[in-house]
């Protein structure tokens, strides 16, 4: 016997007021359904089939590289329909567990426990307890405290109503069992959809037994409706995230204003100041400490590198003990090597500086071979595009750059040379040498300015 995971994502989800269907919006850059894949895939011996449907083939080409079955709803007429598509091809001696597309925090570990109530043909059923239970299915039970009835809120007695343990919806049982409940599902009631709530109550009314679990916390089993839920399980993952950093042994300046969008790999000692956002894949080393308001993107960052304030750092690899900002940008394919210092309104690209260098303020370096210390004044420009072609500027070990110079690729700079400040370079500079451009001074004697008549 194996277990058959059916996600529904079929919804529009007309409360998001969206163009895209509801499980493509993101919490910490990751799909909503996206979110329960991964929690669905840490299940041993299951095969997962998704349930699409509005947006056409949105969903499953946008995600097309999940190994999942997708499976078209192309009406969208209630949970319990949706299920009912899939239902035909999931063998009768399977287990089946119905998932949300839109309840995106639900973890592995509450569906294992959830799974190993589902034994012998019986229901297994996540039910929470809500401080405000209004609008939900409410779980009755007798005086031994088994579940007796699942009783929708319109339908439910004062007594009924006080009752804040309720029907998640999220439920494991023998596929033998629900291919039989779903057919006799049907659509009366207010929105005119055939319900999946409805199932457990079958279960009840034929005297199948129903255990339940709770989910180790509310958010898992909380969904998306609307844009305010989406920022509220934002909110409470980034908080987990910090908190898995905290633990880790970072210190977070404050753990509320850090966003991780994807995986940070740390090492020891590492600080984060307030409004971080890291995205993609990214790797601190031990004693980093990033600055307030950085953005940082798939990087490598070496132990003992210092981040200043309100840089942007992408594709990237900054070296051991290197310092950049504030206010420097790192673009794509650069790699900075050890000791480095990069300062203010610096930008790199697609370019290696070498160890020991220095570009302190207010330069383009652009697809470009810096060496070992090398002394890059401010202002300095590669002209690197003529506008058909980019092309590389190569600058040897120890040279010196004077301020304000362009040096127009392709062009090479000698090892030890130096470049006289507010030069155009546009011939290879030689090792060793001064080499300059520069129009001669001049003095214009007995020149006046010019002065307004009274
Ligand atoms: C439903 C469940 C509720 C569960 C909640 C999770 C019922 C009656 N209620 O409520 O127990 O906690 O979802 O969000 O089942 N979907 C389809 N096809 C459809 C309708 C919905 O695939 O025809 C999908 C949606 O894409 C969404 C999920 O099912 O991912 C829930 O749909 P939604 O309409 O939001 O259901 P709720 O009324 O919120
Ligand atoms: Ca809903």
């Amino acid at each position: 016997m194996s277990l058959s995971i059916v996600i529904l994502a079929a919804g529009q989800g007309v409360r998001m007021r969206s163009e895209s269907p509801k499980v493509l919006h993101r919490i910490a850059g990751m799909s909503l359904l996206e979110h329960v894949f991964n929690a669905a895939c840490d299940l041993p011996h299951r095969e997962i089939y998704v349930i699409y449907g509005y947006g056409g083939r949105r969903v499953p080409e946008e995600l097309e590289r999940l190994p999942v079955k997708w499976v078209e709803q192309a009406e969208q007429l209630g949970t319990g329909h949706a299920v009912a598509q899939v239902l035909p091809s999931i063998s009768s001696r399977d287990t089946v567990l119905v998932l949300y597309g839109d309840v995106p925090l639900i973890t592995a570990s509450t569906l294992k426990r959830l799974l190993k109530v589902a034994n012998n043909g019986e229901l297994g059923l996540l039910t929470v307890e809500l401080e405000n239970p209004t609008g939900y299915g409410r779980i009755v039970r007798n005086d031994n405290g088994t579940v007796v009835r699942i009783v929708e809120e319109t339908d439910a007695s004062d007594a009924e109503r006080v009752i804040r343990e309720v029907n998640t919806g999220i439920m494991a049982v023998s596929a033998k069992r629900l291919k039989h409940w779903v057919e006799t599902l049907d659509n009366d009631n207010v929105q005119g959809e055939y319900y999946l709530t409805d199932v457990p109550e079958a279960a009840v009314r034929d005297g199948v037994r129903l255990n339940t679990v709770l989910p180790d916390s509310v958010y898992e089993v909380m969904g998306v409706n609307d844009r305010a839920q989406l920022a509220e399980l934002e909110r409470y993952y980034q908080l987990v995230q910090a908190q898995h950093l905290m633990n880790e042994g970072v210190t977070l300046a404050d753990p509320v204003r850090f966003d991780l969008r994807g995986d940070l790999e740390v090492g020891q000692d590492v600080f984060i100041d307030v409004n971080v956002v890291i995205e993609g894949t990214v790797q601190l080393g031990n004693r980093v400490s990033i600055g307030p308001n950085t953005y940082i993107r798939d990087a490598v960052i070496a132990d003992g590198v210092t981040i200043l304030s309100n840089c942007v750092i992408e594709d990237a690899v900054i070296g051991k003990d290197s310092r950049v900002g504030p206010f420097s940008r790192i673009r794509p394919e650069s790699r900075l090597d050890e000791n480095v210092h990069v300062g203010n309104f610096v930008e790199i690209k697609k370019s290696n500086v070498g160890r020991g260098t220095k570009i302190n303020h207010l330069s383009y370096i652009g697809d470009s071979d810096v060496g070992k210390d090398v002394n890059i004044g401010a202002g300095t420009i590669t002209c690197n595009y003529d506008g058909a072609y980019k092309h590389r500027t190569v600058i040897g070990d120890n040279v010196f750059i004077g301020s304000d110079t362009q040096l127009v690729a392709p062009v090479k700079v000698g090892n030890g040379a130096t470049i006289g400040a507010g030069s155009t370079i546009t011939s290879d500079a030689p090792s060793n040498m001064l080499t300059l451009s520069r129009a001669e001074q001049k003095t214009a004697p007995g020149w006046k300015r010019p002065e307004k008549k009274k």
